[in-house]
């Protein structure tokens, strides 16, 4: 199998004897490293605990050769084996979990058509296993992760495995759900790039299970793996049921945390920018800079997350098509209704047609996908998906048109606009912003997002109203947008009064 199919990236010793050195070795111990590979953490552990029984697991015959010189290696499928019953120690020592599994996911290795995953029926039953092999999408080192947790966890150990930071929140997350023993957890965070060339968070992920009944799952934070005596910068873990990113920081704004009384909403995706983009010249042009007469009933402006971000969400500078007014409409009749659009769609049908995402599948030709009555609507609260600090725009309509937002974009829709001034004034308060901080895991892909924001309860935020009121007013004048005070006083008020309400119920 190629290395990449095996996630074969090495530890390097200095890293993996970093590593150890966190979990403070007692003289006795046993070591387990299941994907061992060449054994750079079985190499530590003889360093630092020259006492200890150490056991290597490896699926490559030359690996485990290489490994054997630091400890007992079976050469192996991890996914074949149980760790509580296929193991013969020597020794009852403390035991120590510990290593760096491939780093591959599951769609990756179906991509390559790799055989090296785990088998779901292997697992039926197997709490968590279920869970991770339920995903269509797994880590293969998380799995291996769940698997360690869930096959030992009958006994006290303490686990150390070197994964991205996405997989330890899932784990503990999960380990909360299921009330794992989970006694103590931790991450390091490491240099990725530097140690793997892999441009991911990843970090030193410590769990110590005990079987007594004190639990938790609050994993503390610390920036680097090499300082491991540094306080930790912040918990992250799950308060009430929930994964949140800083414990310490939504402890003051969690009355906050429930449900938005308004709608979240993601932006338009189409999988063919290069046909139902135009470039605003400001008359639409095509990508080729051709000028296309399109029926202008079908054409919006479009904002990107970057233009909402970066505060161009006044600026004309890109025109999309929506050949559909909702998901699912029928698109045939177009050839009558607007025969110029119409013919534009056709001449680019070959790239339309071959859109592979499945939700176009079986739909009305040339169909677009998220979009509804909601993205007619004049005024929006949008904010940007894929950036790292939380900032709300208020959209208005641009060129006398309701402006339409791209996938990467999240909004609310209103008809009034002082409504939307005065949410937009409330989401960008500091007390929205406390909170949204404290929920977010800014290392995340994407780490905004609909869920995330569906949490904001705009009629529990303990914002200031004056300070609300008198931002919506600012922004009102600067977009040079009507503004009626008693409304946005109304609309305050009505916040104010279902907190009031909801206060007096709980
Ligand atoms: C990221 S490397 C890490 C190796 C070693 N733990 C280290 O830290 O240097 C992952 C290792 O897992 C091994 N591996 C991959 N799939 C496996 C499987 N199904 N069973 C056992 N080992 C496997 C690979 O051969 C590779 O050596």
């Amino acid at each position: 199998m190629p290395n990449n199919e095996l996630g074969d990236f090495q530890t390097p010793d200095e890293l993996a004897t970093a590593c150890l050195r966190v979990l403070s070795l007692p003289r006795e111990a046993r070591v387990l490293e299941p994907t061992c590979g060449h054994g750079s953490f079985l190499k530590a552990a003889a360093t630092l605990s020259p006492r200890s029984e150490r056991l290597g697991i490896e699926i490559q015959e030359a690996h485990a050769l290489q490994a054997a010189t630091w400890g007992r290696v079976r050469v192996g499928n991890i996914f074949h084996m149980s760790l509580a019953d296929d193991l013969n120690w020597q020794s009852g020592s403390e035991l120590f979990v510990i290593g760096n599994p491939p780093w591959v996911t599951s769609a990756e290795l179906n991509r390559m058509d790799s055989s090296n995953l785990p088998r779901k029926e292997n697992f039926k039953g197997a709490k968590g296993l279920d869970a991770v092999l339920g995903s269509a999408n797994f880590d293969v080192c998380e799995y291996i992760i769940m698997k360690v947790l869930s096959e030992l966890q009958g006994q006290p150990f303490t686990l150390g495995m070197l994964c991205k930071t996405q997989v330890a929140r899932n784990v503990m997350e999960y380990a909360a759900s299921a009330k794992w023993p989970v006694r103590a957890s931790a991450i390091y965070r490491i240099d990725a790039k530097k140690w793997f060339d892999a441009g991911v968070d990843a970090c030193w992920f410590t769990v110590v299970i005990k079987t007594d009944s004190t639990r938790s799952y609050v994993t503390a934070v610390h920036d680097d793996v090499f300082n491991p005596g540094m306080a930790p910068t912040s918990r992250f873990g799950v308060v009430d049921g929930l994964m949140v990113s800083d414990v310490d920081r939504y402890t003051a704004v969690r009355e906050a945390d429930g449900r938005c009384p308004y709608e979240w909403r993601s932006g338009l995706k189409h999988d063919a920018s290069s046909v139902f983009e135009l470039v605003a010249s400001p008359a639409p042009m095509t990508q080729k800079g051709v000028e296309l007469d399109v029926e202008s009933d079908y054409l919006f402006p479009l904002l990107k997350s970057t233009d909402v971000f970066r505060g161009r969400h006044r600026d004309l500078s890109k025109w999309v098509i929506v050949p559909q007014r909702s998901f699912g409409e029928e698109t045939s009749s177009l050839k009558h209704r607007a025969p110029k659009m119409w013919s534009y769609l056709t001449a680019n049908a070959e790239l339309l047609d071959g859109r592979k995402s499945s939700i176009y599948r079986n739909r009305p030709r040339f169909s677009v996908f998220g979009h509804g009555d909601y993205t007619y609507a004049p005024y929006k609260v949008a904010v940007s998906g894929l950036h790292k600090t939380p900032i709300f725009r208020l959209v208005a309509p641009i060129d006398g048109k309701p402006v339409v937002l791209d996938d990467t974009c999240y909004f609310l829709p209103f008809d009034d606009a002082t409504e939307a001034l005065v949410v937009a004034a409330a989401l960008n308060s500091p007390e929205c912003v406390g909170l949204i901080e404290s929920l977010v895991f800014w290392d995340s892909k994407r780490p905004l997002t609909k869920k995330l924001l569906a949490r904001i309860d705009l009629d529990r935020l303990p914002f200031d109203r004056s300070d609300v009121l008198k931002a919506a007013a600012d922004n009102a004048e600067l977009l040079g947008l009507p503004f009626d005070y008693i409304h946005a006083e109304d609309v305050v008020e009505r916040f104010n009064r279902t907190r009031e309400l909801v206060n007096t119920l709980f």
